[in-house]
């Protein structure tokens, strides 16, 4: 069990042996190193509740708890908080429990069945910087839910359904019939642009991709397979950017809305037969009291439009019973724009109306800001288009090979063109995951590849500098760990945190506490680097080495678990 937890416990049961059987422990890290290691702070509502002073109850607490083997010293501080040092042996045991396992001692939680869907982009057009933030924490969010036990599906709803698709194929016809097709379908959003151009100008492309849509939807096998080509070219473009971006998602992993096509009208049958549609000018609805305006008019959750067409919220309700019925997940984490937060609140309210979606299933909208520029306006290009994620990843190669290049370091220019990807793309990603997944920020390159702060490169470097110690010492007599001095009582500290934070960041879904964590970890690891010497004189320290060892192997994990690789050296 987590250091965090144990303690919570057992001040739990202290505080239940006063009567206080209600009030939360409140356990936390301690803010200043003088205050020992932990601190349990809900004495003073515990106190209100039970009408004792807070000291009093601080006192009572200290006698009764049971930390013996775990916590060496108790001290009451303040209007009541209570410090905790932890004894040094309960350390010791901790971390070298931690080496000894692949997992670094975090223990698995037990198994959920977890959806995380990510990365669920519109076939129609190809990948932009929109794509990006989703993609990205989707993926730590499916490797961190791995790490800890959890039994995942990774998933792709892609838009490859509706009536942009009409337009597409009408376009494509016509290509077809000049040869030109191939040649034009290489440049998707070229594509796509001359496709909205004819159905702009022409009244009669308008209605043959209107047509197509229909046909597309009754299953005529010759649009089919007009359809099937323009989404394996569509697909292959966003499969390869996936894997440039190191994602996990394979192509068996993309389940597109044209999947739940036949579900469609049934679904609609069900909502109907449970008495939950209205009709709303010459549309079907599900009319919603509890999102209704200022007015006190109800909002009307759309499923099928006038003239029988379903919708993207169609689609999403077929897709959450399937989910339930056949893949019968515990836990949906839908990694998606926060934009779209009003159509998910929604869409699990009929779900869960609908009894679709069970009182235990826990479906989450984790929705994510915007990418912005420099003027504050989302990221676009010079010339005002957004820009695509293809010229994004391949500047960030670049950028970090210059930088590379300029540090010098003897590589060949195959191991360096490596240590640029592995650098650039890193960087690309942390600057992402290291903010709150929901405040926008803004792009800049000279920060995200800066080698100091909270940076990718920083705890890459950091990673270097710990695995060359291991490297020099080479192979080094067994012995055991002794901690003294302050720089390791902090570092072992923050190795031991490792579990808590992974807890937290898998029940709440922010990667960018572990981010914090790690850049914690590394500043602690180069206070203990700078005043503890591992190697002088030839000589080595073991126990110093194995903190080195355990740091080394933490960062590596953690930066594995936000989708980032680490070199021997850059
Ligand atoms: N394809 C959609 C878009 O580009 C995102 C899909 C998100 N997932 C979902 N289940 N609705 O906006």
């Amino acid at each position: 069990m987590s250091v965090m937890r144990i303690l919570d416990q057992r001040f739990a049961a202290a505080l239940n042996g006063l009567g206080a059987t209600d009030s939360p422990p409140v356990i936390q890290l301690a803010s200043r190193p003088e205050f020992g290691d932990f601190q349990m702070s809900g004495v003073m509502a515990a106190a209100k509740k039970l009408g004792l002073a807070p000291r009093e109850l601080a006192l009572q607490l200290v006698e009764r708890v049971d930390l013996r083997g775990i916590a060496e010293h108790l001290q009451i501080a303040g209007p009541g908080f209570i410090n905790i040092s932890l004894s040094k042996d309960f350390l010791r045991e901790r971390l070298e429990h931690a080496l000894l396992t692949r997992n670094l001692g975090v223990e698995p939680q037990p198994a959920k069945r977890v959806m995380v869907e990510y990365a669920s982009v519109n076939l129609a057009k190809e990948m932009h910087v929109g794509h990006l933030r989703g993609s990205i924490i989707g993926d730590a969010l499916a490797r961190i839910n791995l790490f800890m036990g959890q039994d995942v599906i990774l998933q792709s709803h892609v838009g490859d359904w509706g009536t942009q698709f009409g337009m597409l194929l009408a376009y494509m016809k016509e290509a077809t019939d000049t040869c030109r097709q191939d040649y034009e379908l290489r440049d998707l959003n070229r594509f796509y642009q001359q496709a909205k151009l004819r159905f702009d100008e022409s009244e009669d492309f308008a209605r043959r991709a209107r047509d197509y849509v229909v046909r597309l939807q009754q299953g005529d096998a010759e649009v089919l397979r007009m359809w099937h080509t323009f989404v394996e070219v569509s697909l292959s473009h966003s499969l390869d950017i996936f894997q440039r971006l190191g994602l996990l998602l394979k192509q068996s992993d993309i389940r597109g809305e044209s999947f739940y096509n036949d579900d469609l009208q049934p679904l609609v049958q069900a909502l109907q037969d449970k008495g939950l549609l209205t009709e709303s000018q010459g549309a079907r609805v599900v009319m919603l009291a509890e999102y209704a305006n200022k007015e006190g008019q109800e909002a009307a959750f759309i499923v099928q439009k006038q003239g029988g067409g379903f919708l993207y919220a169609t689609t999403d309700l077929a897709a959450i019973r399937f989910r339930i019925r056949q893949l019968k997940l515990d836990r949906c984490l839908y990694v998606v724009d926060v934009r779209q937060s009003l159509h998910f609140q929604q869409l699990f309210l009929v779900a869960r109306k609908a009894g679709f979606l069970p009182p235990q299933a826990d479906f989450e909208h984790v929705s994510h800001g915007t990418i912005k520029g420099a003027d504050g306006k989302p990221l676009k290009t010079k010339s005002g288009e957004s820009v695509k994620l293809d010229a994004l990843l391949t500047e960030a190669v670049e950028r970090a090979e210059v930088l590379i290049a300029a540090k010098n370091n003897g590589l060949d220019p195959e191991a360096r063109r490596h240590v640029a990807r592995v650098v650039g793309i890193g960087a690309l990603k942390y600057a992402d995951l290291s903010r709150h997944r929901n405040t926008d920020y803004v792009f800049d390159w000279d920060a995200m590849l800066s080698f100091e702060g909270n940076t990718a490169p920083y705890l890459q470097y950091a990673y270097t500098r710990a695995n060359r110690v291991l490297t020099r010492a080479g192979s080094v007599k067994e012995q055991g760990l002794q901690i003294i001095e302050p720089h390791e009582h902090s570092l072992a500290i923050e190795l031991l945190r490792f579990e808590d934070v992974m807890l937290q960041v898998l029940r709440e879904s922010l990667p960018h506490v572990l981010c914090a964590y790690l850049y914690g970890l590394a500043t602690a690891f180069s206070r203990f680097y700078e005043s503890c010497p591992v190697i002088a004189d030839e000589r080595v320290d073991g126990s110093r080495l194995k903190l080195c060892e355990l740091t080394a192997r933490t960062l590596k994990e953690g930066l594995g678990l936000l989708g980032i690789e680490v070199v021997d050296t850059m």
